[in-house]
């Protein structure tokens, strides 16, 4: 590693109130409010480790492989912005270079790996930053990278033309509750495949209309602590979302997704919970920790492995020189 560097962790993130649509494929802010949570592992072992470090060669790679700094989504985009800024403080060096490595992430990836650069960049060089400009900065990288740079659950007011996240709990407010993911083996959907289509759907008019009054409710939720009703927000969306996906041809919940949440449905009777479905073969089910086990236990007898989960924060520096 190269000497000057920073180094940190940020949380992957869930749709409650689930976005569909993006302004553009450059700016990428989100047609309408939505709302999440950033998650991680009982153990805190689910994040995206990024080093941001100075150096006299470029080089950007995530997972293993050099990325090119022209790829849309690049968080060169990000990096470039902010390059000679960085660079004038240390002039012995001529780049601004990464390593970015996924780890135990279920889904969420991009958000986390946006808001770990993020981070970086706001760290490591004290860089007096405008926060609102720099989280549509990171919106180039993922158009959710809001809901991981605030941790916990965050409200990201939208219209397509502007976006700005509102943290609304943080994961102490979780803290009786784990998420049980059930992952299944098929590969996932590209999110753009999302986005592109549900703007087509009849009703995405009404959707977009409906997402700030949903937003309200959300609030309101959060002030009483209800946080069951925040879940079951989010399962009440899924459904509403990829019965509008489904019908303009994009399916994500498969046969055996779907056999899971009718078993989830009937486990109602014996405990409480909600589950929600994002863009992945992930489906994730809410239930007071308490009652991890006996979901983990049903979730066995499907194809899918089951990992508990808790609300995660911001994004952790681990060190830096
Ligand atoms: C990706 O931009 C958004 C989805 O993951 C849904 C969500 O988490 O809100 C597909």
């Amino acid at each position: 590693m190269e000497k000057y560097y920073v180094e940190v962790k940020a949380y992957p993130t869930i749709g409650i109130l689930l976005l569909g649509g993006v302004s553009d494929n450059k700016k990428r802010l989100p047609r309408h409010t939505t709302a999440g949570i950033a998650y991680t592992g009982l153990d805190d072992d689910i994040y995206v480790k990024t080093d941001l470090y100075l150096s006299n060669q470029k080089s950007g790679i995530i997972n293993g492989k050099e990325v090119s700094p022209d790829s849309p989504r690049s968080p060169f985009v990000v990096i470039d912005k902010y390059r000679h800024e960085i660079l004038m403080r240390h002039p012995e060096y001529s780049e601004v270079s990464f390593v970015s490595e996924n780890k135990n992430v279920i889904s969420g990836s991009s958000d986390a790996g946006a808001a770990a650069i993020g981070e970086c960049i706001q760290s490591i060089f004290e860089y007096n930053i405008n926060i609102f400009n720099f989280e549509n900065d990171l919106q180039q990288i993922s158009e959710s990278a809001g809901r991981s740079m605030f941790g916990g659950f965050t409200i990201n007011h939208a219209n397509g033309k502007e976006s700005l996240t509102d943290e609304i709990l943080g994961p102490e407010d979780f803290e009786d509750f784990v998420i049980v993911a059930c992952k299944f083996s098929e590969d996932r959907k590209p999110s753009d495949t999302i986005h592109s289509n549900i703007i087509n759907h009849e009703k995405y008019a009404e959707r977009v209309k409906n997402s700030e009054l949903r937003a309200k409710e959300l609030e309101k939720m959060a002030d009483s602590g209800d946080i069951k009703g925040i879940f079951e927000a989010g399962e009440k969306d899924t459904q509403e979302y990829h019965s509008m996906l489904r019908e303009v041809g994009v399916s994500i919940i498969t046969d055996e997704m779907q056999r899971l949440i009718e078993k989830v449905e009937e486990l109602k009777a014996e405990f409480w919970n909600a589950y929600i479905v994002t863009g992945g073969t992930n489906v994730f089910v809410a239930v007071e920790r308490k009652n991890m086990e006996k979901m983990k236990n049903a979730a066995m007898e499907f194809k899918c492995t089951p990992v508990y989960l808790k609300v995660a924060g911001k994004p952790d520096v681990i060190s830096k020189n």
